[in-house]
């Protein structure tokens, strides 16, 4: 069972349903009158951004793009885009959304990448950030919980690809990757 790798829950299902409300109503203001390109990062923001867009009472298109960064629970430095979008960004107002902000490598490069398509506007929302690991200068315009160093899982986080599925944020036990 995946419960029993988990050493605490940190963000119960409804208290990121609270969370959510209160980004998408941010978000809502800050966009009144635009209709927004939201671009996802995969495979992480899939559940957050699920749950943020059902939020958005307004006009607004999706988009996903994909990098590689990680192995375990290192991040690498060296980022690839593995995905990338379908259309021209050039003018359009464009809100990226990640399920964490950790180190900063994947983001920073994934930015750079979509500013020098010149869009009219470019946010970044992120459900957690780790400012603690962070090695490049970014911030993100939204974010959901700022949490400690530690590993987490679940609401789209990844160990090696489990625990996407668990409807909550939780610590994964450092004895899941030591073993
Ligand atoms: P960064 O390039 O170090 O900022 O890493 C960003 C990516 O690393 C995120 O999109 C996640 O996929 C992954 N990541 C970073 N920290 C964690 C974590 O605690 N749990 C699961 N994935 C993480």
């Amino acid at each position: 069972m995946m419960e029993q790798d988990i050493q605490e829950i940190l963000f119960s299902q409804e208290a990121l349903a609270r969370r959510v409300k209160e980004l998408a109503g941010e978000i809502r203001r800050d966009y009144a009158g635009k209709a927004p390109l939201v671009v996802g990062v995969l495979r992480g923001c899939f559940v957050f951004m699920a749950d943020l867009v059902r939020e958005l009472d307004f006009p607004l298109t999706l988009d996903f793009m994909a990098a590689s960064s990680y192995h375990g629970t290192e991040s690498s430095g060296k980022v690839n885009i593995q995905l990338d979008l379908h259309d021209d960004i050039a003018g359009r107002d464009v809100l990226l959304v990640e399920d964490i902000l950790d180190t900063g490598n994947t983001l920073s490069k994934l930015v750079a990448e979509l500013k020098s398509r010149n869009p009219a506007s470019l946010k970044l929302c992120v459900l957690l950030d780790k400012p603690e690991r962070r090695v490049r200068p970014l911030e993100a315009d939204y974010v959901g919980f700022t949490i400690p160093d530690a590993f987490v899982v679940g609401y789209g986080l990844d160990y090696e690809q489990q625990y996407r599925n668990l409807p909550y944020v939780g610590i994964l036990k450092p004895s899941v990757y030591q073993r």
